[in-house]
């Protein structure tokens, strides 16, 4: 089915200017950006956004990341756009991430590791609907 999928360009790859070589990824694989926005998250907001993770020990650090430069967020739309995105995005470690994915090709480390992306419909919609009103997602 058509699922939408929210997707950040994180401060590392916004900073190194690779915000064209990450869309033309997800354009490539597919994917439509039908959203997108250039924002400054304060350290408050990125808590928010990541208060699943608040009990991890790399809570802070994550915050103060996601808070040190620009960020994209985008709503990507497509074929299980979900699951195609996060294949493109590759695994959370760089390390780990197969061969031509985004985060094998641009990640720097765990922590900034350039793109973030949904993991189910539910978390989609949530984290849509924390950065885009209706009106901003055309399709
Ligand atoms: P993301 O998909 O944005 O969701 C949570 C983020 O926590 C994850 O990508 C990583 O960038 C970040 N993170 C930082 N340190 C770690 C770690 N040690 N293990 C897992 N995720 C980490």
């Amino acid at each position: 089915a058509t699922e939408r999928t929210l997707s950040i360009i994180k401060p590392d790859a916004t900073s190194r200017n690779l915000t064209g070589k990450i869309n033309a990824k997800f354009e490539e694989a597919g994917l439509r950006i039908v959203a997108q926005k250039r924002i400054q998250l304060s350290k408050e907001q990125a808590g928010e956004f990541y208060k699943v993770h608040a009990e991890r020990p790399f809570y802070g650090e994550l915050c103060e990341f996601m808070a040190s430069g620009p960020v994209v967020v985008q709503v990507l739309e497509g074929e299980s756009a979900i699951t195609k995105n996060r294949e493109v995005m590759g695994a959370t470690n760089p390390a780990d991430a197969d061969e031509g994915t985004i985060r094998a090709e641009f990640a720097e480390s765990v922590g900034e590791n350039s793109v973030h992306g949904s993991d189910a419909p539910e978390t989609a919609a949530e984290e849509i609907a924390f950065f885009f009103s209706g009106l901003e997602i055309v399709g």
